[in-house]
């Protein structure tokens, strides 16, 4: 089997880090600006955890949801439940109402069958929009995992309109083989 450990991989360690994907978010956040100190922050899909210690570290106030557990962290506050389920939403609701900015780094379990893995993570990427619409303060950011494949033009026209700044953006942490793309929203309106 091949050695996924890289640069990144090591780096974490070091940095204490949970997650080499950490690099992914601190990568996005130097290019786009999209957390600021004193910023309440939804992490979705968020276990191990390092996205959310990023976030903590640019003095945001993160609320993180994951299907799985994850360890305690300072300032993060930790919600079980899956983000496909409506009483998610109201059990984060019911915690804060609104954010500046709504993350989503929420991956399916990889069948390795791409067409299967890509719907997917849309459905993943779409269930964190229809979250993000009912959270995000006006003005706010929005970042989503997807994996590239047919789906994607359509997703993006579905969400595109909410944004005054949109795009799709691949850090350089991301594996060169992979699949992922993000979508960085940025500044949420409300749209009829
Ligand atoms: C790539 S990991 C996230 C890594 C994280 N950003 C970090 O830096 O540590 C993807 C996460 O999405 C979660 N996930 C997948 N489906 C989910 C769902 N329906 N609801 C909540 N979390 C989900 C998985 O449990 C997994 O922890």
């Amino acid at each position: 089997m091949k050695d996924r450990r890289d640069h990144y991989y090591w780096q974490a360690k070091k940095l204490g880090y949970r997650s080499r994907a950490a690099f992914k978010l601190i990568q996005m956040n130097e290019k786009f600006n999209l957390i600021k100190k004193g910023d309440w922050v939804l992490d979705l899909g968020s276990s191990p955890g390092g996205w959310s210690q990023v976030a903590v570290e640019l003095g945001a106030n993160v609320v993180a949801v994951d299907i799985n557990p994850m360890k305690p962290l300072e300032n993060v506050h930790f919600i079980l439940g899956d983000i496909t389920k409506a009483e998610t939403l109201e059990r984060i609701k019911s915690f804060r109402e609104k954010f500046d900015l709504v993350m989503s780094d929420a991956s399916p379990k990889i069948t390795g069958v791409w067409t299967i893995d890509h719907l997917k993570s849309v459905e993943l990427a779409r269930a964190s929009f229809s979250i993000a619409k009912e959270v995000l303060k006006v003005g706010g950011n929005f970042v989503v995992k997807v994996f590239q494949g047919e789906e994607i033009q359509k997703f993006f026209n579905e969400i595109k309109d909410y944004f005054h700044f949109k795009k799709f953006h691949s850090p350089k942490a991301s594996r060169k083989q992979s699949a992922e793309i993000y979508f960085i929203g940025k500044g949420f309106k409300l749209i009829s």
